[in-house]
């Protein structure tokens, strides 16, 4: 939440951006006070009317006074002669800024009413619009997700320009700050030129004779081509005179290649005309993800389905569990930075790892395999990736995403990253934001600062000291990847401790990184050597087994070679202190990290716990398992302290209370946890869940935890959207089929 930033705010001016810029302010409660001065009254009235305003004037003057920030939201050539009158009545500690479309007049104008500019006046421009102008067409999200150029001057005081930053951020924009000479220029070739040759296109046709049969039979092409032309012309007769210089600049040379284009064709030069066109298209494309506002999100579908029919189930057997995907998806990034060659083994062939894979490749790193879990990564070293042809598609992998913002931003060329309709609602700023303190250009696309992520690449990193705000392990090595990148050292203190596969593997690769309590930090500018890793099984992906194994009667599970890093054992633990019965045999160290057999057998009825907060962090992925052991339980379970949930491939909390309720469980969730009431009494096996017809919500863990559950149902159950089961645990149904449990796959 905000704090309130300003006693008394006054607009002058209040169409489209003035309006919105007013509705953010009070939706989020940033000033204390709101007044505007228009010429006209209905547009004071209706602003009242909206909510917007606390009192309106007709007379400038009458609303600065003793405002605190003053936002001029009027026609830029009107500055001068606001400025006058207004100008006697700004106390020193007033911001003054506005939103016009050209800085240097403006700076012009005031130059030429204040002599000396006071030190609250910073320019700025919001790079958001419309084609409806007026104070009903304003909108609170106007400026959400687009930029903001503030043109700080030499003479412009830092708490001005801090101030205005925090009143954009709340606005949900990103703040630019721009030299005014290079805004002006810039906005004359990528705004204001474009509008300039749409006015003169729709001109030219229009005055034709046959102009009725060239409007009606114009294609998409016209249409979008002349749709700017539709914007108000006095506010673009304005701008053209305003930013006369550039402007003039920027038609010569529209003028000159237009002249070189007209030339190719008047003499058929076939050629070089296809070689123009290619390299304009070449360029678009490249650009296309800075343009593109949105990205077809992929596999939105629901393909699959699990069936599970009532019956004796049996749990039984020695199961080799599919590889770690936190220690997959790392293998591959490090090998690939690395020099020299890395071989992987046990590497996880699900559909997650496989994207980061893909990501690698699409960036010019050679990989052979994976084949029966080995894979050979030729590292291309610190400087070897290549810009990639298209976006990166993460598919419903977070972690991909948020390691690889990291290591994108550091690069020298741009890319964009998109992910399946899961990944497309998980919160991406948690990562943009630290990178962007360290120097990085990363734009969250979507709607809420979720994906696409957009990074533009030859910017030079700094370390910094970064507290991390939330128990996160991706977080945390997004900014340590970005890390290797940066100038000096880069520390990330975490609130409590999160999985250390990237802290362990960077030493395994050979590059030194301090852990001192919950702090890390490494130092940037070494370099990574190939090596060989052994990937542990998975023991998110045991957990299923485990819990299947836990509240099935007489069963017998043993999982070979699981991953036991102390950062994700927490799963252990937990069904301990719920009375499992489990066994952890035959510890040992493989390829850096501590592996052991871990043998589960169902002989006692589970009880309810509350779960240690300190076992949250070490069990995060394993609750949709654990909420299904804590319903077969006796007693409560309470779980608190695990707010996270709610951003992983789904709303976990959520969407296991509905579904656990749907198949006759009591269970409450609150804001950071749930309640669960067990309905498992000591010495009873028998059923525990209803039927039910579940929705996974495109997440693994939700379509496996279900599943798990049907060991113990009285009816059917099925579960939709289980293709994602894939991405983590692609042997799922296989090997619970071989312990003696059926699952139906419907596809
Ligand atoms: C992971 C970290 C965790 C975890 C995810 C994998 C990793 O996510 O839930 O499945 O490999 O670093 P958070 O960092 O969001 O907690």
């Amino acid at each position: 939440m905000t704090s309130v930033l300003f006693d008394k705010v006054a607009f002058i001016g209040l169409g489209l951006i003035g309006s919105s810029l007013a509705r953010v302010i009070r939706a989020k409660k940033l000033a204390r006070q709101i007044v505007a001065s228009t010429r006209s009254v209905k547009t004071l009235q209706d602003a009242e009317a909206l909510g917007l305003i606390d009192a309106g004037y007709t007379d400038a003057i009458d609303a600065v006074k003793a405002a605190d920030l003053v936002v001029l939201a009027l026609p830029v050539r009107a500055t001068e002669h606001v400025l006058k009158m207004i100008q006697p009545y700004l106390s020193p500690n007033t911001i003054l800024t506005d939103v016009g479309s050209t800085k240097a007049n403006v700076v012009e104008a005031a130059k030429a009413v204040f002599g000396e500019l006071p030190e609250g006046f910073v320019p700025g421009h919001p790079i958001a619009g419309g084609e409806n102008t007026g104070v009903h067409a304003g909108k609170v999200d106007l400026f959400a997700q687009h930029k903001v150029i503030l043109t700080p001057l030499e003479t412009s005081a830092p708490w001005a320009v801090e101030k205005l930053t925090q009143l954009w951020q709340a606005a949900d924009a990103e703040v630019i700050c721009m030299d005014v000479q290079k805004h002006d220029e810039v906005l004359a070739h990528t705004s204001h030129l474009p509008h300039l040759m749409a006015f003169n296109l729709v001109e030219q046709l229009a005055t034709r004779e046959d102009n009725l049969d060239i409007f009606r039979y114009a294609a998409g092409g016209f249409r979008d081509f002349s749709r700017i032309a539709a914007s108000d012309p006095q506010m673009w007769h304005d701008i053209f005179f305003s930013n006369k210089k550039a402007i003039l600049n920027a038609v010569d040379g529209f003028e000159t290649q237009l002249k070189a284009i007209r030339h190719l064709i008047e003499e058929d030069d076939s050629q070089a005309l296809m070689g123009l066109l290619e390299h304009a298209q070449a360029a678009r494309q490249h650009f296309n993800h800075m343009l593109a506002k949105k990205t077809v999100m992929e596999k939105e579908l629901v393909t699959q389905k699990f069936t599970i029919l009532p019956k004796e189930h049996q749990f039984k057997g020695t199961f080799s569990i599919p590889g770690d995907k936190s220690v997959s998806h790392r293998s591959i990034m490090f090998g690939a930075i690395a020099e020299g060659t890395t071989h992987v083994t046990g590497f996880l062939e699900g559909e997650d790892a496989l994207a980061t894979l893909q990501s690698f490749k699409d960036m010019g790193v050679k990989i052979e395999g994976p084949e029966n879990g080995n894979v050979t990564i030729h590292g291309v070293g610190m400087s070897g990736l290549k810009v990639p042809e298209k976006a990166l598609y993460m598919g419903n992998s977070g972690t991909s995403m948020r390691l690889l913002s990291g290591m994108l931003a550091a690069q020298q060329f741009d890319t964009v990253m998109t992910g399946d309709a899961s990944l497309s609602k998980r919160p991406m700023e948690r990562i943009a934001k630290p990178l962007r303190l360290m120097g990085a250009q990363i734009q969250t696309t979507g709607e809420k600062g979720t994906p696409p992520v957009s990074i533009t690449g030859k910017q030079v990193l700094k370390g910094i000291q970064y507290e991390l705000p939330m128990a996160s392990a991706q977080v945390k090595s997004g900014i340590l990847l970005a890390g290797l990148w940066a100038e000096g050292e880069t520390s990330v203190t975490e609130p409590e401790p999160t999985r250390d596969h990237t802290e362990r593997m960077l030493r395994a690769f050979g590059y030194e990184v301090k852990t001192e309590g919950n702090k890390i930090s490494l130092v940037g500018g070494g370099k990574l050597v190939g090596t060989n890793i052994q990937v542990p099984s998975d023991i998110s992906s045991a957990a299923f087994f485990m819990v299947g194994a836990a509240i099935c009667k007489d069963s017998d599970v043993t999982l070979e070679a699981v991953g036991i890093n102390p950062t994700r054992t927490g799963v252990i633990e937990i069904l301990k202190q719920m009375g499992g019965d489990i066994t952890v045999q035959n510890e040992r160290i493989a390829g850096g990290e501590p592996i052991a057999d871990i043998r589960i057998r169902g002989t006692q009825t589970l009880k309810g716990i509350h779960i240690p907060e300190d076992q949250v962090p070490l069990a995060i992925d394993e609750f949709p398992a654990l909420f299904v052991a804590a319903s077969c339980a006796e007693g409560r379970t309470v779980l608190t302290g695990a707010a996270e949930l709610r951003v992983k491939e789904s709303d976990r909390i959520q969407v296991m209370a509905d579904g656990l309720q749907a198949m006759g469980i009591e269970c409450e969730p609150t804001a950071d946890g749930i309640v669960i009431e067990g309905k498992g009494k000591a010495g009873h096996w028998d059923a525990i869940f209803t039927g039910a017809d579940i929705q996974s919500h495109h997440d693994h863990r939700i379509a496996m935890s279900f599943s798990i559950a049907g060991l113990r149902a009285s009816e059917a159950i099925t579960i939709h959207g289980t293709e994602t089961v894939a991405t983590s645990f692609p042997t799922f149904t296989q090997l619970t089929n071989e312990a003696g449990f059926s699952i139906q796959t419907i596809d």
